[in-house]
Order: structure tokens, then C-alpha cells, then sequence
């Protein structure tokens, strides 16, 4: 099983969260890490070696800080520029069918506040229905999302335990 870290975040340089995961998985085996920001800084994405990248590999995984509900700018024009019709949906596009789709988010917000009546007002699960829609048209396995919340508040040790519990997640059989 090899699987690919797809890092969206637009300021690594003072992330605390999104920067000790990176580096937490960078140690394991069978594990790419794939810092999109660093390689695509003017968000022009080399369309074939994404793709190629993709075919390499079984599961991928998402990794974001939460913004505005949604993941950083550039994992969007990925997902616009890399999903093409014919190569990752339509009839012919049949290339990323079998894989594992999973995200791997942090968020300020507090868990409590995602949900009805909450602050934020909707679950993660509702708020990431368009990636489950993503994974359902492109034939992916949709797996649990990891989801660490009020993040802003993490002490270095909450920071280094939850790099641990995601190496944990990635690894659990689906
Ligand atoms: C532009 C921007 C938008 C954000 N939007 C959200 C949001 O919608 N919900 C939320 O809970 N946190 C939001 N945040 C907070 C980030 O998710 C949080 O700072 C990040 O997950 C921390 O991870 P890091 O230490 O790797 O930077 C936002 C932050 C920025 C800069």
C-alpha cells in the first residue's frame, strides 16, 4: 500500500500543526509527502506528473488547515486542472477507480462549534460533502476523515500526540 500526503497550505513557514504532520510522515515508509505550495507557488500545476504521481500510489490523502470551509486555493485548481474527464471520470475515465481517498484537516474552530446550533453550524461531514462527491464520480473509496479541532490552542505536546494519532489513522484497516 503506498500511499500519497497531498499538503495544501499556504504558509508552512508558521504552521504549527500542518508542518509537524508533514514531518511526522515524511519518517514513514511507503508514505510520499507532496507539498503542493512549495512545488506550484503561481498555481501552474504540471497537469502529467500529478497525474502520473495519482497512478503511483493507492491511497491519497488530502492534508489541509480548514479555510472558509473549504480547503487553500490551490487544492482546488489541482482538483480542477488534475481531475480531467476521461482520465479521472466520464466513461473512458476510469484511472483513480479502486483508490483510497482520505482528508486529513485541521481546523481553529473548536469540535463543539461543528455542528446544528453550534457556531459553525454544520458537521465536518456536511461541510466536506464535496470531496465524498469527488471520490463518489471518480470511482475512490471515501475513508474516515482525520480531524483535528481548536487547533489554536494545542500545546507542542497536543501538536506532537496528534501527528502520532494521524500516523495511527492512516494506518488503520478500512
Ligand atoms: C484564510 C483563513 C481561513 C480560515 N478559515 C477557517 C474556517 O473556516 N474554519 C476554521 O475552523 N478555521 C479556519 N481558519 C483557521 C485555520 O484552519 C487554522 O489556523 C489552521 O488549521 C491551523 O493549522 P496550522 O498550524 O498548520 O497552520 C482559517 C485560517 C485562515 C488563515
Amino acid at each position: 500500500m503506498k500511499t500519497l500526503i497531498i499538503v495544501a497550505h499556504p504558509n508552512l513557514e508558521q504552521s504549527k500543526v500542518n508542518r509537524t504532520w508533514m514531518n511526522r510522515l515524511q519518517q514513514e515508509e511507503n508514505v510520499m509527502v507532496h507539498n503542493l505550495y512549495s512545488h506550484y507557488p503561481t498555481f501552474e500545476i504540471d497537469v502529467k506528473k500529478e497525474q502520473q504521481l495519482l497512478l503511483e500510489h493507492d491511497r491519497i490523502v488530502f492534508q489541509f488547515p480548514f479555510y472558509w470551509y473549504s480547503s487553500p486555493a490551490l487544492l482546488k485548481q489541482w482538483q480542477d486542472l488534475v481531475l480531467t474527464y476521461g482520465w479521472a471520470y466520464g466513461t473512458e475515465g476510469t484511472k483513480l477507480r479502486g483508490k483510497d481517498l482520505m482528508l486529513s484537516i485541521s481546523t481553529g474552530g473548536p469540535e463543539a462549534s461543528y455542528q446544528a446550533g453550534g457556531y459553525n453550524n454544520f458537521s465536518m461531514s456536511e461541510l466536506t460533502k464535496p470531496f465524498q462527491a469527488t471520490a463518489n464520480l471518480t470511482g475512490m473509496r471515501f475513508l474516515p476523515t482525520f480531524t483535528k479541532q481548536g487547533v489554536r490552542f494545542f500545546t507542542d505536546e497536543q501538536v506532537q500526540e496528534s501527528a502520532e494519532e494521524l500516523v495511527r489513522h492512516l494506518k488503520l484497516k478500512y
